[in-house]
């Protein structure tokens, strides 16, 4: 159950800068966005086909202060009204978290304002606190992103179980490879599910990786399989390879959260990470809550991707908890969900 001391005010800035995007958001109670700010580095990465860590870092450096000034200035928000700056401290790129972790902590400091350490993990786990529905604990979290896929048990703040990760590439990754060996440019998730709307997902018997017993999850057998097919299939149908690719990874995800629900008896999963904006993986997770009865939570896509307000959302919870991080704060490129809060 929620409990009423989670309902309390705060009013927080939170900034992400793990990966790709800059982004800064000012969130009040830990639920209503007053704004949001995602500066994407797209155009920076593209043509590589894939994030260039030390471009990334340098991009987050330039566009960070207009990015902060830009979500304050939407919020209508003055320095000195905030709760607390919040900000995301790891996992992610060290040379990314440290630009955002800086600024927080110069922030924080010449404000006089408290500072969160937030997972980012653990933002994308609180992700459906900033949207129209919130699930009571317990629940399941499914967090699929470039970096990590995982199932977690939720049982409160700071209460989380990881029932199963991937023991190879994340699902995104399996996305972004995949996208880069047919030739689609980077980010590849967007691009597969455009196409794969367009194809047959029956075209192609890609392997699925189910793993009975446990609820991992493996992807690099599937992407080395694209591969294969696409060396030995000269002329084959991008669209039909994209959708069969897709089919699989949705399919293997469904069955996950089938076990999984049905192992952990919760009725309320949720999904973030930018793989969660993925039509298909929508699509499926919605037919399989109506088929066995839990309650989905599905946020608006902008937010399954990376963004500031899920850190605000964790931040939050952090704020209540009188859990904060002082200056000595640095980031971590691995930081496992539920450690932040005991470094
Ligand atoms: O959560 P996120 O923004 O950053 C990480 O924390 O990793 O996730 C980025 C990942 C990328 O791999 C991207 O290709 C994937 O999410 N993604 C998608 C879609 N939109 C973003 N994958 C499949 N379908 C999408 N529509
Ligand atoms: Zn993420």
């Amino acid at each position: 159950m929620t409990s009423d001391r989670y309902l309390r005010k705060s009013l927080i800035l939170a900034i992400d800068t793990s990966c790709d995007d800059t982004s800064a958001a000012v969130v009040e109670d830990g639920r209503r966005i007053l704004s949001g700010v995602v500066s994407s580095q797209a155009d920076v990465h593209g043509k590589y086909g894939g994030v260039v860590p030390e471009l990334a870092s340098r991009r987050h450096i330039e566009v960070i202060l207009p990015v902060v000034r830009e979500a304050l200035g939407a919020s209508g928000v003055q320095l000195g009204d905030l709760s607390a700056v919040a900000v995301c401290m790891g996992p992610g790129l060290i040379g990314c978290l440290i630009v955002g972790v800086s600024f927080a902590k110069s922030l924080a400091y010449a404000s006089g304002l408290p500072l969160l350490a937030v997972n980012h993990l653990e933002g994308h786990v609180f992700t459906p606190f900033v949207t129209d529905r919130t699930p009571e604990f317990p629940f399941l979290s499914l967090v699929v992103s470039g970096g990590h896929t995982s199932i977690y048990r939720v049982d409160g703040f700071s209460r989380y179980r990881e029932l199963g990760r991937t023991r190879d590439d994340a699902a995104g990754e399996a996305y972004d490879k995949t996208a880069k060996l047919l030739g689609l440019g980077y980010p590849g998730g967007p691009a597969i599910d455009a196409l794969a709307a367009e194809g047959d997902p029956r075209a192609v018997a890609f392997p699925r990786a189910y793993l009975p017993g446990t609820l991992d999850f493996s992807f690099s057998g599937l992407k080395t399989s694209v591969r294969n097919f696409a060396a030995r299939n000269a002329g084959f149908s991008t669209r039909d390879v994209c959708a069969s690719f897709q089919a699989a990874v949705v399919d293997v995800i469904t069955k996950k959260i089938q076990w999984a629900v049905d192992r952990e008896d919760v009725g309320r999963v949720a999904v973030a990470g930018g793989v969660a904006a993925n039509s298909g993986l929508r699509t499926g997770l919605t037919a399989l809550s109506q088929d066995s009865g839990f309650e989905l939570f599905l946020s608006p896509r902008a937010l399954c991707t990376d963004n500031a307000a899920m850190i605000a959302a964790a931040g939050h919870f952090h704020f209540l908890d009188g859990r904060f991080a002082d200056l000595r704060l640095n980031p971590k490129a691995y930081l496992p969900i539920g450690a932040a809060e005991r470094l």
